[in-house]
């Protein structure tokens, strides 16, 4: 049986690569602009990481994580970014951008893979909405920038004692309609994991009419969500309320969001990127003193199927062509030569493959021009030049030098 690339991972070569890179540069350029440095933590982490900080019963701690002995493959990066932080007991406010690779056991699907990247930013050690602020408008002026279709979905989820008063009352309206449920989120009511099926697409129709967690807020939180709302507002940033957004992650507390595709190029796979407040987080990590953060994650690959970087001026490639291996050492310096005034140049080795071949594999490999070189070629100081689109071939005395040839030929 051939060996393929493992089920949800891709291979990544191209255009496909191209704007891949091209992303990230745009993503580094954005974030570096707004004062953000870059951080890369380790591919492999603890896995109680993740279960203090995702939380225990999240579908991605459950049943997405790969793991190998007591590491995981990491499923996101704000836990790491957190850890990092308290274990080198750095100085806060810290803001962090990375773009990075992510990895989760889903069922593979359009938009949704096992592995994955994020360009994401932590902001640590900030309490005011104006991290929330900040955040939303770098996304808006990025995706601005990339004309991406998105729209912003807003919630709020408060502290543990609201919280808990709002998933009681979440449970007591599940139990009235369990009739209704889908067999998942019955097994997450049984599980107690009820603010999950808030999540639950499946559920949806019935969750339209679940109690609304913004009506459990306290005062200083209703507060703070309607100062973000005005705010976000007097800075033409539009969103939609939507009372059922609670996230897959439990670190969350306070303001959360979700863009959400609107070029209708993903199908069910539609959020772009997701984040919010997560000053639960240093806590559920045993931090002495919480830090209070904000951050956000987009997915690259969907991102991607809505933007389409320019092709970047392509530049001449060369491809020399040798019929003598003692040659070698003339080829290298030419090709030396070319490679300073900026041109992409290869040799072929091949010493056996004859002209016809090498002219074809050439041209099948995007070369502007071959250069012959052979015995008669380098005693007499000459070469020959072909330009592969035309098919024109010219012989050139050494003196005249290469470059300037090339440009005759057009
Ligand atoms: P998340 O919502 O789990 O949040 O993921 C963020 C984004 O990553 C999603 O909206 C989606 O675009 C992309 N994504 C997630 N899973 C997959 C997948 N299997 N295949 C392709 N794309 C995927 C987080 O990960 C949080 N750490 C975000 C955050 C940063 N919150 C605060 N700071």
């Amino acid at each position: 049986m051939k060996i393929k690339v493992p089920t949800g991972m891709r291979d990544l070569l191209g255009d496909d690569l191209k704007n891949f890179r091209d992303l990230e540069s745009a993503w580094k350029n954005s974030a570096e602009q707004e004062n953000f440095s870059e951080i890369i933590t380790p591919i492999l982490e603890e896995k109680s990481l993740f279960v203090r900080s995702v939380g225990e019963f999240s579908d991605i701690v459950s049943k997405e994580m790969f793991e190998c002995e007591d590491l995981v493959l990491r499923p996101e990066g704000t836990a790491p970014v957190m850890r990092c932080v308290l274990e080198k007991n750095l100085p806060v406010p810290q803001k962090f951008f990375y773009y990075a690779p992510f990895f989760r056991k889903e069922r593979p699907q359009k938009g949704r893979f096992r592995q994955f990247y994020q360009y994401g930013i932590e902001i640590l050690g900030e309490n005011s909405p104006q991290a929330e602020i900040e955040t939303l408008k770098m996304i808006q002026t990025f995706y601005g920038k990339l004309n991406v279709k998105f729209r912003f979905e807003v919630n709020y989820i408060p502290a543990e004692a609201e919280l808990k008063s709002y998933e009681s009352s979440l449970a007591i309206f599940y139990k009235d309609n369990e009739g209704q449920l889908s067999t998942n989120a019955k097994e997450k009511l049984a599980k107690g994991s009820i603010l999950r099926i808030l999540d639950s697409k499946e559920d949806k129709t019935l969750n339209e009419s679940a109690p609304q967690i913004l009506n459990f807020l306290s005062e200083k939180e209703k507060e703070e969500w309607n100062l973000i709302l005005k705010l976000l507002t007097t800075l033409n940033i539009s969103f939609k309320i939507n009372p059922a957004l609670v996230r897959g992650l439990d670190y969350y507390q306070g303001f959360v969001f979700e863009v959400v595709d609107e070029s209708n190029t993903l199908g069910s796979q539609n959020a772009l990127g997701g984040g919010g407040r997560y000053n639960k987080l240093s806590t559920q990590l045993e931090s002495k003193e919480p830090i209070s953060a904000f951050g956000f994650g987009g997915g690259v690959e969907r991102l991607l199927y809505q933007v389409d970087f320019p092709a970047e001026a392509k530049k001449t490639k060369v491809g020399f062509i040798c019929t003598e291996s003692s040659e070698v050492e003339t080829l290298c310096r030419l090709k030396d030569k070319l490679q300073v005034e900026g041109l992409i140049v290869d040799i072929c080795f091949d010493f056996n493959l004859g002209f016809k071949k090498m002219f074809k594999r050439l041209d099948r490999m995007n070369f502007d021009y071959a250069v012959i070189i052979g015995k008669n070629e380098i005693d007499n100081n000459f070469y020959k030049i072909k330009n592969l689109a035309t098919g024109v071939e010219v012989t050139i005395l050494e003196a005249y030098g290469l470059i300037s040839s090339l440009k005759i030929l057009g």
